[in-house]
């Protein structure tokens, strides 16, 4: 085998998944309300808690009862890891409930076996974008300290019970989410009018850091042979030319979603968060000991999703704009876009493996990274998705090119490696996976499996462990 061109040894490959956007089963076996159950149209969408109209997370592909099935279709892709969220909601149906729910924790632990079984290594995020209901009903979301307790409790259970199956954990899914979706990324029920409005985000961001921290402690004491992380949704923000008004706004752009990582991996508040803070009149209250915990509990990797990159430009009037993951920005005359708007850019992922490494150091870890596309699956069961291939060719040949430059990267789990619900529009025909799920957004079809031709690629590619990039 060529060495110098096949992935380290030991690579992680895999898929990454959420469980309110795979799971289903939202109400059953004692699991409570999450934020994303409100959500009939995705994090863009309003907030209803009526049950009226239809709620795609719900019921989303049923991975809840079909996970051994979806397993050994992984296992036969060769995943050698697999990230999943565990739903706060299964294990502490309010969030603050005196008792752990039992069904719960014994149905992860049934899924961690499953895919040991495989020789699939677990990867839990702890908190992907589901936080309890109860809890934005009770204390207002993560603008209460309380959260950090409550937070802290439930990663401290899951470390317990799961100590000798999982060693790879995540805190919060894209912990600068919350900047820009406050309710999805701290359950905050916030007007776009409030004045206080950057005052609460940030301040509930710091409680999610302290949480965060604390988690990191416990996991240390309680699986000392884990690694944990943090993840950020990671945009790389070009200037739009080389005037140097964009080229600073663009910079600035990039320290507001670095900041978030800044703590976790630096243990404290940049120079740029501080004067951020102090120009929009943002005072962050600390508690005694939260600096120590900050500081005391730095994160072992940083892991990332990276989907596309943006343009920035201090005058963006007049110039086309185009959507994307979280933020949308100008277009990028020089990149095309997806079905859905994102502009596409496997060489911003090189940029971004550097440039994030040098800051801080320690290894990465690619945990999501895909293509959202529209699939026709045709009269034979197939599907001929060769766009799909062709992007995250293109995506980890730049990602092997940054392991050359230098860079610890310790694997790649794409997203979504089977058809899941969206997170931003909570539509179903934007299909990431590899395994293609009969199901429409009207819900109508049988949830039957079928392997798409990226299936047959991934399979071959993680099997000569990145090798067949180059054929
Ligand atoms: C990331 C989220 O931002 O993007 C995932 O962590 C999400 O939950 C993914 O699904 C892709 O976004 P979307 O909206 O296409 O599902």
């Amino acid at each position: 085998m060529n060495k110098e061109r096949s992935f380290p040894e030991g690579f992680l490959w895999g898929g990454a998944l959420a469980a309110n956007q795979c799971e289903g089963a939202y109400n059953i076996d004692g699991k409570g309300l999450s934020v994303a159950d409100v959500l009939p149209n995705g994090i863009t969408g309003k907030i209803m808690s009526s049950d009226e109209g239809h709620y795609p997370f719900h019921d989303a592909i049923d991975f809840y009862h079909r996970y051994k099935d979806d397993i050994a279709l992984f296992a036969e892709m060769g995943f050698k890891c697999l990230r999943l969220s565990i739903a706060w909601t299964r294990i502490y149906p309010n969030g603050d409930d005196t008792q752990a729910n039992e069904i719960g924790l014994k149905h992860y632990e049934d899924v961690f076996n499953e895919l040991l079984k495989h020789n699939i290594q677990p990867m839990v995020t702890i908190c992907h974008y589901d936080m309890p209901l109860a809890l934005v009903k009770k204390y207002g979301g993560w603008r209460d300290r309380k959260l950090i307790d409550l937070y802290v409790r439930y990663s401290k259970t899951l470390f317990e019970r799961y100590k000798d199956q999982v060693k790879l954990w995540l805190t919060f899914n894209e912990i600068n989410i919350i900047s820009h979706f406050p309710f999805t990324g701290g359950g905050l029920l916030l007007d776009e009018s409030d004045e206080n409005r950057e005052q609460i985000i940030y301040q509930s961001a710091h409680h999610q850091f302290v949480a965060s921290a604390l988690a990191v402690g416990e996991c240390h004491k309680i699986i000392p042979d884990a690694k944990i992380g943090c993840m950020l949704a990671f945009i790389p923000f070009y200037p739009y030319s080389c005037d140097p008004d964009d080229v600073l706004a663009a910079y600035e752009q990039q320290q507001e979603q670095l900041l978030f990582s800044d703590i976790q991996a630096l243990g404290e508040y940049s120079n740029f968060a501080q004067s951020y803070f102090a120009k929009k009149g943002i005072n962050i209250e600390f508690s005694a000991g939260d600096d120590a915990a900050l500081k005391d509990n730095k994160v072992d990797f940083v892991s990332f999703s990276y989907y596309m990159s943006c343009a920035y430009s201090a005058n963006p009037e007049g110039k086309e704009t185009t959507d994307g993951n979280i933020l949308g920005g100008v277009k990028n005359p020089y990149l095309e876009t997806s079905d859905f708007g994102w502009q596409l850019d496997p060489k911003g992922l090189r940029y971004t493996l550097n440039m994030l490494y040098d800051r801080y150091k320690k290894p990465l870890f690619i945990v999501e990274n895909g293509l959202g596309a529209i699939d026709t699956l045709n009269e034979n069961h197939q599907i001929h998705d060769d766009y799909r291939i062709s992007y995250l060719k293109d995506h980890l040949i730049e990602s092997k090119k940054a392991i050359d430059d230098g860079v610890e990267l310790l694997g790649y789990t794409s997203w979504g490696p089977i058809d899941i619900v969206s997170s931003s529009t909570g539509q179903l025909k934007k299909r990431y996976g590899f395994i293609y799920v009969d199901i429409n957004d009207e819900r109508v079809g049988t949830l039957n499996r079928y392997k798409k031709k990226s299936f047959y690629w991934y399979k071959e590619l993680i099997s000569t462990n990145g090798l067949s990039l180059y054929k």
